[in-house]
C-alpha cells in the first residue's frame, strides 16, 4: 500500500471509531425488540459496523464482532434464493414488488386488496410466502436448500440460535395469523406451521456485521465476488433485490431512508442493517469501487429500524459524499 491510501485508510478508521462513539448514545432514543423475548435481553448500547471494499479490506469499529440474528435482512436471501430456483416471474406472480408505507408486520393491505397477494417480499406477509416457495416438501428440506444457498455467498456454515427461535416461535402469533390468512388465499405453498418454521429459522441466523457486509458487496457488485473472482448470483436477481432494498428495505420509513441516506439497505428488528455502496464515479468518495456494509446497533425505533445505526449512516453518506442519487 502507497503512502498516500495508507493515510487515507487510516483516516477512514478514525472517523468511523469517532463516529460510532458519536452515535452510540443514540440508543436511549429506541428500545431492544420486546415482542421477542430473547432479543429484549440485548445491551441496548451496543454499536459496530464493517465496511467491506471489493479488494477484501476490511474497515471496522465498535461491536463489529458481536454475533446477532438476521431477523428481516435473511428476507433478502431467501427472495433472491427463491428467484434463483424458480425464476423471477414464477416468484413475482406470487409476491408483489409495491411498498405499503406500513408496519412490517401489518396484516391491513392482505384483506383489502383483493385477490391478498403480499404486496412486496420484505414485509413478513410476502416473506412468509417466499420461505414456502423455497425448494422441498419439508422445513428441512427448505431450510438445507437455504443454508446451502447463504454458505455457497458468504463461505460460512450458517448458525442458528435456537433461543432466539424458540422465543419468537412460542409467541408469533401475528406471524401465524398472516400465515392462515395467506392459506386461505392460495398464496402460501406449503402448509402454515411449516412455512412458519423455515421463516422464523431463516430470521434467527446468526451474523456478524463482516458477514452482511460481505453480501451487501455482492449486492453493489451485482453479484460479483470479486476476491472469489466468480458470479456467485444472477445480476437481474440482484438488481431486483437492490430496488425492493431501496423502496421497501426499511418499511414505513423507507422514503425518508432514501431521502436521507440514499442507499440501498434492509434492517432486522434485531438492529442488524445491511447495505452497499455502488461503484461509483464521485472522485472525492472514499468508496468509488463500491463496498458492503453492515451494522449492528440493537435499540431500534418505531418502524423496527436500528436509531443509532440510521443516524450513523446518515451522517457517513453526507460526509463521504455516498449515495445512488
Ligand atoms: O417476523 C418477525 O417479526 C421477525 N422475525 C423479523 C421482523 C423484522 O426483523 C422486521 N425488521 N425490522
Amino acid at each position: 500500500m502507497g503512502g498516500k491510501a495508507l493515510i487515507q485508510q487510516v483516516l477512514l478508521v478514525d472517523e468511523l471509531q469517532q463516529w460510532v462513539e458519536q452515535y452510540r448514545s443514540k440508543a436511549s432514543e429506541g428500545k431492544c425488540a420486546s415482542y421477542i423475548p430473547a432479543l429484549d435481553r440485548t445491551d441496548p448500547n451496543q454499536l459496530g459496523i464493517c465496511i467491506i471494499e471489493p479488494t477484501g479490506k476490511m474497515h471496522t469499529a465498535g461491536d463489529w464482532e458481536v454475533p446477532f440474528t438476521m431477523q428481516s435482512i435473511s428476507k433478502v436471501i431467501s427472495f433472491i434464493a427463491a428467484c434463483c430456483y424458480h425464476g423471477i416471474p414464477y416468484v413475482l406472480d406470487r409476491v408483489d414488488v409495491e411498498p405499503t408505507g406500513d408496519a412490517f408486520n401489518s396484516i391491513i393491505r392482505l384483506e383489502m386488496n383483493k385477490p391478498g397477494k403480499p404486496f412486496n417480499p420484505m414485509i413478513n406477509a410476502g416473506a412468509i410466502t417466499t420461505s414456502s416457495l423455497l425448494p422441498g416438501q419439508t422445513p428441512d428440506h427448505k431450510l438445507r436448500y437455504l443454508y446451502a444457498f447463504f454458505s455457497k455467498i458468504t463461505g460460512a456454515t450458517p448458525t442458528v440460535n435456537e433461543e432466539v427461535f424458540l422465543s419468537e416461535w412460542e409467541n408469533s402469533h401475528r406471524n401465524r395469523a398472516l400465515a392462515h390468512y395467506l392459506k386461505d388465499t392460495g398464496y402460501l405453498a406449503c402448509e402454515v406451521e411449516d412455512a412458519l418454521e423455515v421463516y422464523l429459522t431463516q430470521c434467527s441466523i446468526e451474523v456478524t456485521t463482516e458477514q452482511i457486509a460481505l453480501i451487501g458487496l455482492l449486492l453493489a457488485l451485482d453479484g460479483y465476488h470479486p476476491m472469489r473472482n466468480e458470479q456467485v448470483l444472477p445480476k437481474d436477481v440482484v438488481r431486483l433485490a437492490k430496488a425492493l432494498m431501496l423502496t421497501c428495505g426499511m418499511y414505513d420509513a423507507s422514503g425518508k431512508f432514501a431521502a436521507n441516506v440514499g442507499l440501498p439497505a434492509k434492517s432486522g428488528v434485531s438492529g442488524g442493517i445491511m447495505t452497499l455502496v455502488p461503484p461509483n464515479r464521485k472522485p472525492h468518495s472514499p468508496f468509488q469501487d463500491g463496498c458492503g456494509i453492515g451494522i449492528f446497533g440493537p435499540s431500534i425505533d418505531g418502524c423496527g429500524n436500528s436509531v443509532a445505526g440510521v443516524s450513523l449512516l446518515k451522517h457517513m453518506a453526507q460526509e463521504w459524499d455516498v449515495t445512488i442519487f
